[in-house]
């Protein structure tokens, strides 16, 4: 399913979609891939959804140690960011993943198109891309009946 991309004109209104998203999430848990260019705003994004799921941790980038785990909020969240992995850390990391999309926890995934394709079937895509210095589009993308009613109910 994919969707109408959603324009957020500043980082508050990208915060309020993160806090929208972080109630139909919190319940369920969710696997969530998100992909864009250096800067586009994978990592701003993934901060404000701990925000919203009570992280009480400062949350930062994991792009040079992969994965920050995060236990303090509602429900654990794992970060990871596969950019700078080599191809033996891919392959370890690619068996690892359909773990972390089960159970009642949150995944983010930044720069899941070095996973090689191999990707839990149920996640939820974010494409953000770049428009200007503070506005940026969410391109949501979901898969599995879960995720779809997720993103349909995050998007009315
Ligand atoms: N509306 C907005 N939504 C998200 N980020 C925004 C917005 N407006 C400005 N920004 C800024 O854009 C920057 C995005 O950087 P960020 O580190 O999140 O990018 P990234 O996609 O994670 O890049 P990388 O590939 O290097 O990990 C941040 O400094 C953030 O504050
Ligand atoms: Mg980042």
């Amino acid at each position: 399913m994919s969707c109408e991309p959603v324009i957020c004109l500043n980082l508050e209104e990208t915060d309020l979609l993160a806090s929208r998203l972080s109630k139909l999430i919190e319940n369920t848990g969710a696997f969530i891939c998100l992909f864009g260019d250096i800067g586009a705003g994978k990592t701003a994004f993934a901060k404000c959804l701990c925000k919203h799921l009570e992280v009480k941790q400062k949350v930062t980038s994991p792009s040079f140690v992969i994965l920050n785990e995060y236990k303090s909020g509602k429900l654990p969240v794992y970060h990871f960011d596969l950019y700078r992995l080599e191809n033996e850390g891919i392959k370890t990391i690619i068996n690892e993943l359909e773990e972390y999309s089960q159970g009642k926890i949150v995944t983010l995934v930044e720069w899941a198109e070095f996973s090689q394709d191999a990707l839990p079937f149920d996640r939820i895509e974010i494409k953000i891309e770049y428009l200007g210095e503070t506005k940026r589009s969410f391109t949501f993308k979901a898969f599995g009946e879960t995720n779809k009613k997720v993103v349909e109910e995050l998007l009315k």
